[in-house]
């Protein structure tokens, strides 16, 4: 009995390890059905209260159903999808990182937001706890390995759940996990989110700060109803874009004059320096195509008179897609819209003659698009990195019709998540444009009779 016994567990447990799922990214669709994750309210009725409220909050319970994000599949991912060939495959892949469960289920399109379907679970708890790596070397279009089951996967040991097991998983703890999401190449192959490859070569990575580190912050306390206490629960905030207080004070601002006072006529010229002192990736990172990061600077006589300086020019090439003017863009909207010869829109939306901190996104013919997945190469990347600082300087020559006085010169830094003329033109709610103040920083020079 005992040898029959032996013989039986030796050929089960093969077996057991062959059902474990190896599928991943593209290949993982439609792998699972909807029962076999469960619902995040299941995990948060009774069990995980406090993490399922700071859940609700953040964004990636709302991925699938936050206004924007259904605009962009709907109105322009879809349609492109089932025009062009070399983009079909996102009509699916969106949901890979916005609505895993139905991409998993092949549920794909699934039912719009309003229709309350389980794609509205967007990232759920079961989706990242039943994580269990990844395929490959490099963390990218949702190429995690997904095992639901009653196995739920954490970051610690020896739990005793009454309503599942729990396994402990390194890979749950490093940003390589949040890199198969946060990494995404384009069917183009164009590395257009690479806010994990962007930490890896920077100077968080050498020193072992994970993305979880800043996004998951630690406070004592227990993680369920029955759980044990701990000194550094891991809490589910993951502050970003969307969150203003996350965003200002990225970048310590510094402005200077190169003289204290000058006279009408007399040239002046204004250096600021900015540090970036907050992320562990570049600012801006992610969703960088659509982001705005740009640096105003107004001079303010003792009447009140206000004058705008413009950036001095730096020459490195590519450099206009940095310094705001009046030229459209996104003309490659017109394919999904169903405009032929689409003149394009507004590209910045911001005073002319700013310095914008950014990476232009081309299509395939070379034009700055808001479509990441039609996206073949960049532009120059004039982006802030880790740690990095930055120098503009702005010359100006002093007008005959300033007053005498004192004169304030103020340098601000701006972040917009969504360019004001695309929010407009495609409908999408003002908050995502909302101007948030990252950074400001003034000085004073006295402007006398010549
Ligand atoms: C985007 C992925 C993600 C989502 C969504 C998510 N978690 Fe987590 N969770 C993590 C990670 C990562 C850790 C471990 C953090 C670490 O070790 O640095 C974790 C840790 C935990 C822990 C252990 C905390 C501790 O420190 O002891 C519990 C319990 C937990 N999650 C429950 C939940 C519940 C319940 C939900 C849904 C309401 C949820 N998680 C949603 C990624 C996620
Ligand atoms: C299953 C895919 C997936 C995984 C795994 C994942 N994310 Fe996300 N994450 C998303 C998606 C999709 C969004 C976009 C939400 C939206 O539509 O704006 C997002 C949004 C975020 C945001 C908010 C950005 C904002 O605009 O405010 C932060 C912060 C974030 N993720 C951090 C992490 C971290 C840290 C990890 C690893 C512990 C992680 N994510 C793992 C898919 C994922
Ligand atoms: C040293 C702290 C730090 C580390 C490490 C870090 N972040 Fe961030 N992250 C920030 C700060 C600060 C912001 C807010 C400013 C911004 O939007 O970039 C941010 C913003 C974000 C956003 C929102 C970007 C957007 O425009 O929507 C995402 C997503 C994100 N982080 C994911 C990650 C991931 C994934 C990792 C690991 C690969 C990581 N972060 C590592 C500090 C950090
Ligand atoms: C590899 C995973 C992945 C894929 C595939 C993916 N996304 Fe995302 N998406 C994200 C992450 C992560 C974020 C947010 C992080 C950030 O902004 O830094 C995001 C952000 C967005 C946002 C911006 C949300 C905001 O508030 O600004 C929109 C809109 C969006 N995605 C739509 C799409 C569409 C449409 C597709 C398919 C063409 C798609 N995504 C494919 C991971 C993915």
């Amino acid at each position: 009995m005992k040898k029959l016994f032996l013989i039986f567990t030796a050929l089960l447990i093969p077996c057991l390890l062959f059902s474990q799922n190896t599928k991943s990214g593209d290949d993982a669709k439609g792998i699972f059905k909807y029962e076999n994750f469960q619902k995040p309210d299941e995990c948060g009725s009774s069990c995980h209260t406090d993490f399922y409220a700071q859940w609700k909050q953040m964004m990636m319970s709302k991925c699938y159903t936050h206004e924007w994000d259904e605009i962009e599949y709907f109105k322009l991912a879809v349609p492109h999808a089932e025009k062009e060939s070399k983009v079909a495959g996102v009509k699916a892949g969106c949901n890979g990182c916005h609505a895993p469960v139905s991409f998993m289920a092949g549920d794909v399109p699934p039912p719009k937001p309003n229709m309350n379907s389980r794609a509205n679970e967007s990232v759920s708890c079961d989706v990242c706890h039943s994580v269990t790596g990844f395929t490959g070397d490099t963390p990218y279009n949702f190429n995690f390995i997904s095992n639901p089951g009653n196995v739920k996967y954490g970051n610690r040991e020896s739990l005793n759940s009454p309503s599942h097991d729990v396994k402990k998983i390194d890979f749950l703890s490093k940003a390589e996990f949040c890199g198969t999401c946060h990494n995404e190449k384009s069917p183009f192959g164009a590395w257009v989110k690479a806010t994990h490859l962007e930490w890896k070569d920077g100077p968080y990575s050498r020193e072992g700060v994970q993305c979880q580190n800043c996004h998951m912050p630690r406070t004592p306390g227990i993680s369920s109803a029955m759980g044990e206490f701990h000194q550094d629960v891991a809490q589910h905030l993951f502050h970003g874009a969307h969150d203003p207080g996350k965003v200002k004070g990225t970048i310590e601002l510094r402005i200077h004059p190169e003289m204290e006072d000058a006279a009408p006529g007399e040239q002046l010229k204004f250096t600021v320096v900015l540090y970036n002192a907050k992320t562990g990736h570049k600012f801006p990172t992610g969703s960088a195509e659509e982001r705005m990061l740009w640096l105003h600077v107004e001079a303010v006589d003792a009447k009140g008179n206000v004058f705008h300086l413009k950036v001095d020019k730096k020459g490195f090439p590519g450099e206009e897609f940095t310094i705001s003017s009046d030229v459209l863009a996104y003309q490659d909207m017109g394919v999904p819209l169903g405009i032929t010869d689409f003149k394009g829109i507004q590209r910045d939306g911001i005073p002319f003659g700013d310095r914008i901190f950014r990476m232009p996104y081309l299509d395939p013919v070379g034009r700055m698009t808001i479509q990441q997945w039609n996206t073949a190469s960049f532009g120059v990347d004039y982006r802030i990195g880790p740690r990095e600082t930055k120098t503009e300087t702005f010359t100006w020559v002093v007008p005959d019709n300033i007053e005498i006085g004192k004169l304030k010169v103020k340098a601000v830094l701006n972040y917009q998540k969504l360019p004001l003329p695309v929010a407009d033109y495609l409908g999408v709610p003002k908050d995502e444009s909302e101007i948030i103040e990252v950074n400001f920083h003034q000085t004073f020079v006295e402007i006398v009779d010549d």
